[in-house]
């Protein structure tokens, strides 16, 4: 070994237990610690250089000098007067909306064109114990929008750009082992890459991974199952690094652990080696008797265990879920899950979610997974973009398909690097069945350019992955990529021809990769362009309904199937209408996750269960006489309309289709009757309703876990005085909570723009320009404003230092437009054992003890000015040789905290939804609902003691 190297171990050993790759190990193998909590969090600027804090203007920056970030990217920026807060976080959905701002990203006044929204800094401080040291460390970001750069403790770690990928960075020799660190992120979201709403931040979960030098890699095992007659293969392929500094030799054992917990295989691979600094990848296959298989009716997850130890020590142990699961696509009889045919029923989505934008708590994954399930969606298209990692666990656990899409489609590293990493993050979820390269790359997909960049994207991932089939989402344009492409994605039977295609290249299977919905709002069946509401649009500005899709792809079995678009309303993509309106139209589900009627459609046709569901509402006042269609949606052999008691005719119900009667408006019940063998089976209501009276609260889950991240998703309803729902209320409802915290609020109207999060505002002036001299010794009044010099003259890293006795005189100035409201702060860093302070002249601080922290004072407004403020310092230094005088990384903010104002939502036609996350404490969280003339409404959901995830403070 290299002595150096050797000797930085001894060096380690002296302060933390000896760590050698073959070493016995003290920690725990393998740590995977969660590293949401406790993050700061301000906006800087892309162009103003006050405003983004400095940040790379030194003379020595980041790209310079290693060690040498400045501003907010330097360990000892002064931080303190930033906003806390926990990840997820999406800055861009706190934002107001905007007719001004991109109507991509919903008309949220951030990212693009408003650059002081555009960049958000993130710090944390966080420890590493000294008996880390010898570990391998690692921090995980699962999705950062977008264009992040990151350092640790000053070091610049690197830059990743896409928004929907995940990356990682090693920081094992930046750390401080056995002191704090600070970690800084600049996310630059003033690019888009999508034309719909993508958020703006530290979006997903952040982890902080601690590994022995020998230990298997991120996304380091890759299971594949092969199903057979009473018996499964499973191949599991981990690879393991050694990035200790000697050869390593360790035995690597796998287990295969069955649902119930079972080991039922396993085997060892003993006495290999890796050589310092190499990879190695070890399989082991097993057959697994009689396995329960992976499928949408019983998702059952297998886990594989690899333990790797050396000389009888354990080094790593590693777990990754895996389902034993075939998939097929066939030319002919399009899909087959274990062998079995599976009609492909699905929606394409987005990842956002009314309140929460795309920073969405886990808990809402499944409850996203449930609400489409409950419609008899069993497949999802992650358009487009890979999800996050939590949406797949979720769609693993409650069996869901899913089509996972690559953002961009390009050979060069940057772009096969993304294809990549979705590819081998995702592998192993059961619930993936196919990799989607791409959607709608109108440049290239009828070209021969298409066909090669696609040709060479698929063998890629087919290296990665043999597995799985690639397709891609192709808009009309032939003879291109749908030529080498595995899977042939047709967007739109109305730009497609399956039929021609199928004609012409009979060996190509194909799915239905985007298929017209019936667009509309949610209980809105008159069009109301002046709020950007959208009645049942059966032509479609895509081209068609939901009922003329999905009698499409039913109607031939050589295609696997259909995604509509989409399943929920998605943020963005607010047309035909454009502003007013925010949000799609195109869901099934409206922003919130609450049915639209045509949900009713699909349930009544991609499921078993009994659908019996009437529309419109009949709260038509002063349209009594009118003629209105009232449909059905329902999958009864027959179903016969009454009004007031009064038949209106019984209708046979077309397969796939629904049924419609005139009816003359007049108040009272609608009542249906659904038929089957000839006999009355169901019946269903709808009823004219009174005024809203009372409020109710319905929470989707009545427990949950006091880990603060869990979530409980409450439906806010009206009720008239014979507590009947009432589908057209709109009151504005104000919410208190107890015991949580209201994470968003929505309601699914796609042209309200009532806020949905409702935070504490910041408002942070940097203390800027700043200038001093060394005083003499005695002096404790600051000087005249011409003595003093501007501070890089002080601020070097050859400055003068004081001798003992002399003391610094400094001053700064921060610039105010206006007198902030909310309560006032100011925080300088520290600069020296004591600080006298003046604030435009007066003094405000005498003699404080600096020594540890800067001050940090509460300011009385009167004591502050529009326009140019000035502080002033005497500060007695360290005299220990170090610099402590203010440079670029040391600067210092007067900021302006306004609490959160408490949440409040209008109801729209009878609904709006409160997304409620727990704290760390047990308990109940007790949410209250209150509207002007109406009796309010409170519900207890149970917070019960949780282990939490572990995770870094
Ligand atoms: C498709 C596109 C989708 C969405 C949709 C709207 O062409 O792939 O992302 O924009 O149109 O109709």
């Amino acid at each position: 070994m290299n002595p150096v190297l050797r000797a930085l171990f001894l060096v380690g050993a002296l302060a933390a237990p000896a760590f050698a790759a073959n070493d016995p190990v003290q920690s725990p193998p393998r740590e995977r610690l969660l590293m949401d909590t406790g993050w700061r969090f301000a906006f800087g600027h892309p162009s103003d250089k006050t405003r983004d804090f400095f940040h790379g203007t030194g003379k020595f920056s980041y790209v310079t000098k290693a060690g040498y970030a400045d501003g907010p990217a330097a360990a000892t920026f002064e931080d303190r007067g930033w906003r806390r807060l926990d990840l997820p976080h999406d800055w861009a959905v706190e934002a107001p909306f905007d007719a001004k701002a991109s109507s991509s990203h919903g008309y949220k006044a951030s990212g693009l064109d408003v650059s002081e929204r555009s960049i958000g800094w993130y710090r944390k401080t966080f420890a590493i114990p000294s008996s880390d040291f010898g570990r391998r460390i690692s921090v995980e970001f699962d999705g950062v929008f977008r264009d992040s750069v990151v350092w640790v403790n000053g070091f610049y770690l690197g830059r990743h750009a896409c928004g929907y990928t995940g990356f990682r960075y090693d920081l094992t020799d930046y750390l401080n082992y056995g002191g704090d660190n600070v970690i800084a992120v600049r996310v630059d979201a003033s690019m888009e890459e999508g034309w719909f709403y993508e958020g703006a931040g530290i979006y997903r979960h952040v982890w902080l991974t601690k590994t022995a030098p020998l230990h298997v890699t991120q996304w380091g095992s890759y299971v594949t199952t092969e199903v057979g007659e009473g018996a499964a293969t499973v191949t599991a392929r981990t690879t393991v690094a050694n990035e200790g500094v000697e050869a390593a030799g360790f035995d690597v054992e796998q287990s295969i652990v069955d649902p119930d917990g079972r080991v039922v295989a396993s085997g060892a691979l003993r006495a290999r080696s890796l050589a310092a600094g190499d990879t190695g990848e070890f399989s082991c296959v097993f057959s697994v008797a009689q396995p329960r298989l992976w499928s949408l009716e019983s998702p059952a997850l297998h886990r594989l265990v690899t333990t790797i130890r050396a000389r009888g020590a354990l080094l790593d142990r590693d777990e990754t879920p895996f389902g034993i699961r075939s998939v097929r696509f066939d030319p002919d009889h399009g899909f087959f899950l274990n062998g079995r045919h599976v009609e492909i029923l699905g929606t394409n989505n987005h990842q956002d979610h009314a309140g929460v934008g795309v920073a969405l708590p886990d808990a809402l994954q499944d409850f996203r997974v449930a609400r489409l399930k409950e419609i008899g969606v069993n497949a999802y298209r992650s358009s487009h973009n890979p999800p996050t990692p939590e949406f797949l666990d979720a769609c693993d656990r409650l069996g869901l398909l899913v089509l996972d899409e690559n953002r961009l489609m390009g050979v060069s590293p940057e772009q096969l690097g993304q294809l990549e990493s979705m590819i081998r993050r995702d592998r192993n979820h059961p619930s993936v069945i196919a990799w989607s390269l791409g959607n709608e790359e109108w440049a290239i997909e009828g070209n021969l350019k298409g066909a090669r960049i696609a040709a060479t994207m698929q063998a890629f991932a087919h290296r990665l992955d043999p597995t799985r089939r690639t397709t891609y989402a192709n808009s009309g344009g032939w003879g291109g990529i749908s030529t080498v492409i595995d899977l042939v994605g047709y967007n739109y039977i109305n730009q497609s021809n399956p039929d021609e295609q199928h004609a012409k290249f009979p060996d190509h299977p194909g799915v239905g990769t985007e298929e017209t919905t019936t667009q509309c709002a949610r209980g809105v069946y008159f069009d109301d362009p002046a709020r950007a509401l959208l009645s049942p649009q059966l032509k479609g500005d895509t081209g068609g309904n939901s009922e003329k899709g999905w009698n499409y792809y039913a109607g031939r079995p050589f295609l696997a199937g259909l995604f509509f678009w989409t399943g929920f309303d998605l943020r963005g993509e607010a047309w035909p209408s454009g502003w007013p309106g925010v949000v799609s139209h195109f869901g099934f589900l409206d922003a919130c996750g609450f049915p639209k009627d045509t949900a009713y459609y699909l349930k009544s046709w991609w499921t078993d269960e009994p659908v019996l569901h009437l529309y419109p509402h009949w709260n038509w006042p002063g349209k009594e006489g009118q003629e209105f269609t009232v449909g059905c949606f329902s999958n009864h052999e027959a179903v016969e309309l009454f009004l007031n008691g009064v038949s209106l005719g019984r209708q046979t119900m077309p397969r796939n289709g629904h049924l419609e009667w005139k009816v003359a408006y007049a108040p009272g019940a609608l009542e249906s009757r659904g038929f089957r063998g000839g006999k009355v089976v169901a019946t269903s209501r709808v009823e004219t309703t009174g005024a809203p009276a009372e409020l109710l609260l319905t929470p989707d889950r009545t427990a949950i876990d006091a880990d603060g991240a869990d979530a409980a998703v409450f439906t806010v309803s009206a009720r008239d005085a014979q507590g009947r729902a009432v589908p057209t209320a709109g009151n504005l409802v104000d919410f208190d909570i107890k015991g949580g915290r209201i994470i968003g609020v929505g309601n699914g109207d796609p042209g309200c723009h009532e806020p949905d999060k409702f935070t504490e505002t910041i408002a942070l002036f940097t203390v800027e320009d700043w200038r001093g001299r060394i005083a003499p010794a005695g002096t404790t009044a600051p000087a005249a404003p011409e003595l003093l010099q501007p501070f890089p003259v002080l601020g070097y890293y050859q400055a003068p230092l004081p001798k003992p006795g002399e003391v610094y005189d400094l001053a700064g100035t921060f610039t105010l437009p206006s007198v902030p409201a909310g309560t006032l702060e100011l925080d300088l860093p520290t600069l020296g054992a004591k600080t006298t302070l003046w604030l435009n002249g007066r003094e405000v601080a005498r003699d404080i003890d600096t020594s540890a922290v800067g001050p940090s004072l509460p300011i009385d407004p009167a004591r502050l000015v529009a326009g140019a403020n000035r502080v002033q310092l005497i500060v007695t230094p360290f005299y220990d040789k170090l610099n402590h005088i203010p440079e670029l990384t040391r600067l210092g903010s007067i900021h302006a905290f306004t609490p959160a104002p408490s949440a409040r939502r209008s109801l729209f036609n009878g609904l709006a939804q409160v997304i409620v996350q727990s704290t760390r404490e047990p308990g109940e969280i007790r949410l209250t609902a209150k509207a002007a003339g109406l009796t309010p409404a409170e519900c207890v959901v149970t917070v019960r003691p949780a282990i939490r995830r572990a995770a870094v403070p």
